[in-house]
């Protein structure tokens, strides 16, 4: 609030005295009008400037349908304007939520007092710019706030209003709300991992749809908290497209997304299933070519699919013996079934995994002869130019021995 002068300017204060005399007699019935408060409040700090309010999306309210406990000039200290006489189901909202109990911001610091901006105004709240700046920049003060901020700032959904102002893209109140701000922490809390999917399914359709159908969602439906939402494989400020390296599905961060979960013993225990899945997998052809950097080679998703996933026990799961060299030949056309067969998540040996240990040994060793046959070829070209060498330069043919006892030295 800007400071008010100490010593009171003497004219300023008769004039206004004056004005209020003038105008006192005449208001005193209907409660005073706008231009009796304007002759002071033009002039008399705190200056209200007209215009503000003429522009805002107030603009042809009176003065005193805010300052409502206003009804006579002069006045005495005024109360605090409440938006809530008019904005009754927004205020109501605010106060259930965490803003009103925690202390948070009120009314005015998000709106403004008498610049409330009109909704077609690009600085209204209800535009997802504003809301970025005004949400975002007060929880970036908060503690932990700063980080996470920034992530939504640089995610899909943030990028898409910021760089392309994408009003199709959520922004801050698109998920939170606005007044009575849900924080939709869901921890595990499996009816929360609904609530949230079902939110990011109102513009996600596709994969809400196929997510319906998961072992994951029916969990979820049976309440085990620790199956995962949406945001247990995305994150929630940090979005980003598969495509993004720095998204946690992208191609090289799913396993370590899904192992999470599935290299998680105790966590694995309580639904039978085996937590050795993410350690087969690294140790499979695809896991090795995977982490060297080719993004083609078959990640979890490839195989169980990212939404949909079913157990293989299920005839509809890609990952049942029926339906594996349709998965499979996405990426191997003609693979055929003998190749499907090929058990994946079992340690590589002769009796586990036949055609992979194969395939593991045949290269080895092919490799290993590869390796060997080079070297001795370029040790064998090394000799024998040296030897020509030492032929064209020491023309009466010292032995070879001569010159290979120098070279120890
Ligand atoms: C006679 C001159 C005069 C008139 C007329 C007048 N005011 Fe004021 N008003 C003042 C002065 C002087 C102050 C500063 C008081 C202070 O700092 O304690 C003030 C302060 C205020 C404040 C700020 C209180 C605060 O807590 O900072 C509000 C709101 C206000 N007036 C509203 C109105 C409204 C609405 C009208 C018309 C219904 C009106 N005033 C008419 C002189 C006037
Ligand atoms: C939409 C409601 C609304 C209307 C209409 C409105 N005001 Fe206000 N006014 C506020 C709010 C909100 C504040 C901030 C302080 C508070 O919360 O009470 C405020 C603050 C003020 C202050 C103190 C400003 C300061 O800088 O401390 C004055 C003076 C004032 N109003 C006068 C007026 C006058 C004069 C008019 C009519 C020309 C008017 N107001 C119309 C809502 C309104
Ligand atoms: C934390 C910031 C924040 C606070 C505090 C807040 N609002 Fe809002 N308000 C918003 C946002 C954001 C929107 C836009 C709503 C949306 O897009 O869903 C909005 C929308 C509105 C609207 C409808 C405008 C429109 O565009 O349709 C009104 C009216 C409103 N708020 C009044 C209030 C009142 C009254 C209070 C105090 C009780 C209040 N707000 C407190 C952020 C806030
Ligand atoms: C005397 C009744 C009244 C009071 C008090 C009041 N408003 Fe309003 N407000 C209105 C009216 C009328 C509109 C215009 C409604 C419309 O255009 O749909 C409006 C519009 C708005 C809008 C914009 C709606 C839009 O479509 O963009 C916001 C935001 C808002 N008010 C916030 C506030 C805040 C914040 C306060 C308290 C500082 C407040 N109002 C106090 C009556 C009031
Ligand atoms: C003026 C600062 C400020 C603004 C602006 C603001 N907030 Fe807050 N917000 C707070 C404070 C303070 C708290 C309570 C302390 C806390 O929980 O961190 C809070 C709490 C929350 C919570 C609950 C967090 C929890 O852990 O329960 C959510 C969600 C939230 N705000 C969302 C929003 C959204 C959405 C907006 C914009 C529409 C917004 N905030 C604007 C200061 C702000
Ligand atoms: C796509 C939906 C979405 C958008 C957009 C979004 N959030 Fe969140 N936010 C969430 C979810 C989901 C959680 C719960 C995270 C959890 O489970 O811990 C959350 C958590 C929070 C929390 C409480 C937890 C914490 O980390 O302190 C606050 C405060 C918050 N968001 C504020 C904001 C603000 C401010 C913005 C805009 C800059 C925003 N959110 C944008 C979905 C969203
Ligand atoms: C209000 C609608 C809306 C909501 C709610 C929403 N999104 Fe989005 N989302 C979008 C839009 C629009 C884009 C595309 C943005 C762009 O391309 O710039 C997008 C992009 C994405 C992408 C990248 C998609 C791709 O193919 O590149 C992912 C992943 C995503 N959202 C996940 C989520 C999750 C998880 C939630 C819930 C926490 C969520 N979204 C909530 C509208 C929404
Ligand atoms: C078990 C982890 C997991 C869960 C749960 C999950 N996703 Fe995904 N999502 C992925 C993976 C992995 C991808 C990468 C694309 C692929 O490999 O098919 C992806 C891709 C996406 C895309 C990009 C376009 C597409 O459809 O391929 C969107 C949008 C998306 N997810 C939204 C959601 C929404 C909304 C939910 C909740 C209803 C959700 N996801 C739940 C793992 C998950
Ligand atoms: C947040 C933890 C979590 C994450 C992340 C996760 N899962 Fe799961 N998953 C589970 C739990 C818990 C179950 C057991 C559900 C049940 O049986 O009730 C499960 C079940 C499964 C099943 C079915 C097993 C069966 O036979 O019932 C498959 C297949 C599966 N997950 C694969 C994946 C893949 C692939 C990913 C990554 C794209 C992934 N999961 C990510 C926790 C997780
Ligand atoms: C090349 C394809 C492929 C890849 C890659 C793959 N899986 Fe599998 N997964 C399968 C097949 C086929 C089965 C069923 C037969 C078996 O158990 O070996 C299976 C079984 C499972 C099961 C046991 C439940 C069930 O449905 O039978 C889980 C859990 C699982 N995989 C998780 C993962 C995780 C997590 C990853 C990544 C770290 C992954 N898988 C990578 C093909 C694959
Ligand atoms: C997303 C694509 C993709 C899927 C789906 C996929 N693979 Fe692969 N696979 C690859 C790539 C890429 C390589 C490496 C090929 C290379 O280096 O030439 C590979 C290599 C292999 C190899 C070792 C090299 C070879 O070509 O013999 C075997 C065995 C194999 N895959 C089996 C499978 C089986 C079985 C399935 C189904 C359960 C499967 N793959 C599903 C992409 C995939």
């Amino acid at each position: 609030m800007k400071s008010r002068s100490r010593r009171p300017d003497i004219g300023l204060i008769l004039a206004a005295s004056l004005a209020a005399m003038l105008v006192g007699a005449g208001a005193s019935a209907a409660g005073p009008g706008d231009s009796d408060c304007m002759a002071c409040h033009a002039e008399v700090k705190p200056r209200v400037v007209l215009d503000v309010l003429r522009g805002s999306a107030h603009e042809g309210l009176s003065c005193t349908s805010c300052h409502a406990d206003i009804t006579a000039v002069p006045h005495g200290k005024p109360l605090a304007v409440d938006c809530g006489l008019c904005h009754a189901k927004e205020a109501d909202a605010w106060r259930a939520g965490p803003h009103a109990k925690a202390g948070g911001p009120g009314c005015v610091d998000c709106h403004g007092a008498h610049d409330v901006p009109k909704s077609s105004d690009r600085r209204s709240m209800s535009s997802h710019e504003r809301q970025i700046e005004a949400c975002g920049g007060c929880h970036a003060r908060l503690a932990g706030g700063r980080q996470w901020v920034k992530m939504f700032d640089e995610s899909v959904h943030g990028q898409g209003v910021i760089k392309q102002g994408l009003n199709l893209a959520p922004a801050c109140a698109t998920c939170h709300g606005a007044h009575d701000v849900r924080s939709l922490k869901a921890d595990d809390d499996a009816k929360a991992k609904r609530e949230v999917a079902r939110l990011c399914g109102s513009c996600h359709e596709p994969a809400y749809a196929a997510f319906e159908k998961s072992a994951h969602y029916k969990a979820l439906s049976q309440n085990v908290g620790r199956a995962p939402g949406c945001t247990d494989c995305h994150g929630e400020h940090s979005i980003q497209a598969p495509e993004n390296r720095s998204s946690s599905v992208a191609p090289e961060s799913v396993p370590a997304t899904c192992g999470r979960c599935h290299a998680d013993k105790s966590l694995m225990a309580n639904f039978g299933l085996p937590a050795d899945r993410l350690s087969t997998y690294l140790k499979s052809y695809h896991g090795v070519v995977l982490e060297m950097g080719d993004l083609r080679a078959a990640n979890c998703a490839s195989c169980h699919g990212a939404h949909d996933i079913l157990p293989s026990s299920d005839p509809a799961s890609r990952t049942n013996p029926s339906n594996l060299e349709k998965t499979c030949g996405k990426c191997h056309p003609g693979a055929g079934r003998a190749f499907s067969n090929i058990r994946f998540h079992e340690s590589v040996s002769p009796t586990g995994a036949r055609g992979a240990w194969f395939v593991r040994v045949f290269y080895t060793i092919f490799i290993s002869l590869l390796v060997a046959g080079f070297l001795l070829h370029i040790i064998t070209r090394l000799v024998g130019w040296r030897r020509t060498r030492r032929k064209s330069a020491a023309p009466l043919g010292k032995g070879m021995e001569g010159g290979g006892s120098h070279d120890k030295s």
